[in-house]
């Protein structure tokens, strides 16, 4: 209750505090403070001081009204960590998690995937499935997501309602499919698909214009789904709205490439059908990129687009090893998507997990240790990688100050293999890097106790699902 009294004022939290700087360097503050502005941004982060009055005389010159504030002391097995970020999710695949775990790419969406986009002409079916979705994964810890949909406008459109409602951020448009699908799940013509992708275009920024929350995409499904025609009109869409977003799959199977070059010729390469129609940019973010060839990584770079890396997918649908330490080491911009229902979790938290596992694959795969992700990595992909691939770096992703509050509270106790003397502030033995790090690899969902996004609370486990 007293978080909720916090949209009105001043918002300190005081406590140990986990965020990634860069992807080499995890800041972990023992004992630092947190002050949120009631519009959602951070004030200020103090490294060392959390004593509320000594926050008052430090931070005198930005006139907060300390008086009225909400003051949230952590717990000591308790600790601040940013809101994570998921790149890649198909809301509409939520009911088949976990299902259909036998197949590779192309025979899993003919058999699983296709039949049950199809069947969102179904309004109520949308409402329940996608209101399920986004409450889940806020309760996970996903602050933001970039969901992709269906070709329904309306189900679309709801998924939008949803995740207003719950206070989420989203990265939100129709799926455009006309060519490559199976049992009915394409749309009748070009005109047809781009008419449905800019309703909801117009319906994401009908109700939030400043996209606080909720930014549309154009969202072509890949190469092998979208004739030419229709990549050109969702280019030439992405050029007549300001600030819209592109979501895509790419390289994900060699099937995949050879299917996407077939159908787009002269092409030889699968980023240059992006490039040529107006699709490659900084806010572009890519599904898979597991088969780049050296001049897609050219091309990405040069657009600053983004790569969702999934490791649980790529695992299920045996696609690949994504290469990630190679995509780090050319500059490419990374993060972590769950791909759900390809990925059986929709959680950042344990894609933080599948991204070790499938590096520390892809090392022995190769005979070579480079790839395996170090632990400041993971926790940068999950946050700051997910951020620069939304071209958000600037406003979510770690607690600078001047960014928005998206932040989890995670409690450790309980979790398998912390000890008590490990949190208590005045153990010697209290490790707050073993703390986290024990968080990633042994700790469930029950850790996430409460989830802030923009300063409000909007899920966790203890408050079960808000709207
Ligand atoms: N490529 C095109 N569509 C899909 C999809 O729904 N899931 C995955 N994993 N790959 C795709
Ligand atoms: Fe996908």
């Amino acid at each position: 209750a007293d978080e909720e009294a916090a949209s009105q004022g001043l918002h300190i939290f005081t406590g140990r505090i986990i965020h990634s700087k860069s992807l080499t360097e995890l800041e972990i503050i023992p004992q630092g403070a947190i002050g949120v502005l009631p519009d959602g941004r951070i004030a200020f982060l103090s490294r060392e001081e959390t004593n509320i009055s000594n926050l008052q005389r430090k931070y005198a010159r930005l006139h907060l009204d300390f008086t009225s504030a909400t003051i949230t002391h952590l717990k000591p097995s308790q600790f601040l960590f940013p809101g994570l970020i998921d790149c890649h999710l198909h809301a509409p695949q939520w009911p088949n998690l976990a299902l259909g775990m036998d197949d590779t790419l192309r025979d899993w969406i003919e058999k699983y995937t296709d039949p049950m986009e199809a069947s969102y002409s179904d309004t109520e079916k949308a409402r329940r499935v996608y209101s399920d979705a986004v409450r889940t994964t806020l309760r996970l810890g996903s602050t933001t997501v970039a969901y992709n949909t269906t070709m329904h406008v309306e189900a679309t459109n709801i998924l939008t309602d949803c995740v207003l409602a719950a206070g989420q951020r989203a990265i939100m448009g129709k799926m455009c499919v006309t060519v490559g699908s199976t049992s009915g799940n394409w749309e009748s013509s070009t005109e047809e698909s781009l008419k449905g992708s800019e309703a909801c275009i117009e319906y994401v920024l009908s109700k939030d214009s400043e996209g606080r929350l909720v930014r549309p995409c154009v969202q072509p499904r890949g190469g092998p789904y979208c004739p030419p025609d229709l990549m050109k009109g969702l280019g030439e869409q992405y050029a007549k709205y300001k600030r819209v977003y592109v979501q895509a799959h790419m390289c994900e199977t060699e099937d995949d490439i050879e299917r996407t070059l077939a159908l787009h010729p002269p092409h030889s390469t699968y980023s240059d059908i992006y490039l040529a129609n107006n699709l490659l940019h900084p806010r572009t973010i890519l599904a898979h990129g597991i088969y780049l060839q050296p001049r897609d990584i050219q091309n990405i770079l040069s657009a600053k687009a983004g790569i969702a890396h999934n490791p649980n997918s790529n695992t299920t649908l045996r696609d690949g090893h994504c290469p990630v330490r190679s995509l780090l080491e050319a500059g490419v911009k990374v993060g972590l998507g769950t791909d759900c229902s390809a990925g059986y979790m929709p959680s950042i938290h344990a894609a933080m997990r599948d991204a070790s596992n499938v590096s520390r694959h892809l090392a022995m795969s190769r005979g070579d240790a480079k790839h395996v992700l170090r632990f400041e990595e993971l926790v940068y992909l999950a946050t700051m990688g997910g951020a620069a691939v939304l071209d958000m770096q600037d406003e979510i992703g770690n607690f600078e100050v001047g960014k928005w509050f998206d932040a989890l509270v995670v409690d450790v106790e309980g979790v398998v293999g912390v000890e008590r003397e490990l949190w208590e502030w005045d153990s010697s033995r209290g490790d707050a890097e073993a703390l986290v790090r024990k968080w990633v690899f042994c700790g469930d969902d029950r850790t996430v106790r409460r989830v802030f996004v923009g300063g409000r609370v909007v899920g966790g486990w203890d408050v079960g699902h808000v709207s």
